[in-house]
């Protein structure tokens, strides 16, 4: 089988690259290990930066998203037992939108699959090869076939643990920081008892107080990274939720998972017809919400890359690919790394406790500071000069 480009991975970086590729009438063929169900059904972040939205409805898969997507104007910054409001619209003239990540992957997958644009699931054994030559092919097994698939360029979109990455391992330079911490994330049917979302600082630890509608509300705890979900008992997470956050409606947990926090990046992201685009090329801790939306802008970067290689023979666009696209990732690496340093318990004691105060006063006090995190909150330009 021929395609023009090979997508691994049907998260939201290798469906956004379809639906772009597909509105440059350059054929792909996306490849997933996980069945349909799984993949939209899995929890994660749910906030979207303006940019990713108006991508998405450049894309035409909006629709849904404009009618059940709740659009927010600011956050809380806690510490102390008050919020402080950072007004981020007023600040920026921007909005950011809560809307659940499987949504989006739901919503591109059907919009993909209604215009004909193949996406098999259930893949096993993907193995890629060729990548130097001008006819990079993927190997996979489906229903207990091996088929192959030749291509004029993979992506590689198959997320933190894919095997792009791994590949061209050699030839990458990767920047790791492990968190001793993860968060704790529940889904609850309750009706979220705050208006914006609230990031809590406290001294055991950070919260946050998130949503995905009018009924339902996401709620996260800082737990230590080798945590035991089942050390924590319903009654055990609202007690602690309760204490970091002031008010929180309860109501029947549908859903609870702990989740590690990393930074991580792999540079370059590309070798020989192989690109690497969000997750397999680096990973934010969740603080700021940042991953969905660098695996976004990635293959924004990357469509036109891609466009310029295979219908013209330009490299141009694909040789800068990754000086653009880790310009960005690096500012909301800070970013996130900032969100991170200020918010959790890092295990420093009192002085250190003593300075995340002093900073969150001064973001909270400050228009200064407070416009600083506002436009990386919101979402910077697709290409900042910085
Ligand atoms: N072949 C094909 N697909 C694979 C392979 C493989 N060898 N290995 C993994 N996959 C699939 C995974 O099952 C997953 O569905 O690749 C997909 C990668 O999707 P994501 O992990 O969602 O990554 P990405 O599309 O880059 O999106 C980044 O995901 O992890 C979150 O919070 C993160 O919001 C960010 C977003
Ligand atoms: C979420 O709604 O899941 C969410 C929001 C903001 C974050 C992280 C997660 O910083």
């Amino acid at each position: 089988m021929r395609t023009q480009v090979g997508i691994l991975g049907a998260g939201p970086a290798g469906l956004t690259l379809a639906m772009l590729l597909h509105r440059e009438d350059i054929d792909c063929v996306v490849l997933e290990t996980r069945d349909r169900a799984y993949v939209e059904k899995r929890v994660r972040a749910g906030l979207l930066e303006q940019n990713t939205v108006d991508l998405l409805r450049e894309l035409g898969v909006a629709e849904r998203l404009d009618r059940e997507g709740l659009e927010h104007n600011g956050i809380y910054l806690r510490h102390g037992g008050v919020n402080h409001y950072i007004d981020m619209t007023a600040l920026t003239g921007r909005h950011i939108t809560i809307y659940g990540q499987q949504e989006v992957v739901k919503d591109l997958t059907n919009a993909l699959l209604s215009r004909g644009v193949p996406i098999h699931f259930e893949v096993g054994e993907t193995n890629l090869h060729d990548l130097e030559s001008e006819s990079p092919r993927i190997t996979y097994e489906r229903e207990g076939e091996i088929l192959e698939l030749t291509c004029d360029a993979i992506a590689g979109c198959d997320g933190f643990h894919g095997v792009s990455r791994p590949t061209i391992g050699e030839h990458l330079t990767e920047y790791e920081y492990v968190y001793p911490f993860g968060w704790l994330g529940i889904l609850a049917e309750a009706r979220p008892a705050t208006d914006e979302l609230i990031y809590a600082w406290h001294e055991r630890g950070f919260a946050l107080y998130t949503m995905r509608s009018q009924s339902i509300s996401r709620l996260y705890l800082q737990v230590p990274a080798d945590e035991d979900i089942e050390n924590w008992p319903d009654d055990r997470i609202w007690h602690e939720l309760k204490t970091r956050l002031g008010s929180v409606n309860e109501g029947k947990i549908f859903d609870k998972g702990i989740t590690p926090m990393r930074s991580f990046v792999a540079e370059p992201m590309q070798y020989g017809r192989l690109f690497l685009a969000g997750d397999s090329a680096h990973i934010v801790p969740p603080t700021g919400a940042k991953g969905l939306n660098l695996a976004v802008n990635d293959v924004r970067l990357l469509a036109p890359a891609l466009a310029g290689l295979i219908k013209n023979g330009s490299t141009r666009r694909a040789d800068g690919y990754t000086t653009a696209a880790l310009r960005r990732v690096w500012r909301a690496q800070d970013f996130s790394n900032y969100m991170t340093q200020m918010l959790h318990d890092l295990g420093g004691g009192p002085f250190q406790r003593q300075l995340q105060l002093a900073r969150l006063g001064y973001v909270a006090h400050s228009e200064a500071a407070a416009h600083s995190l506002a436009e990386n909150y919101v979402g910077l330009p697709a290409e900042p000069e910085f």
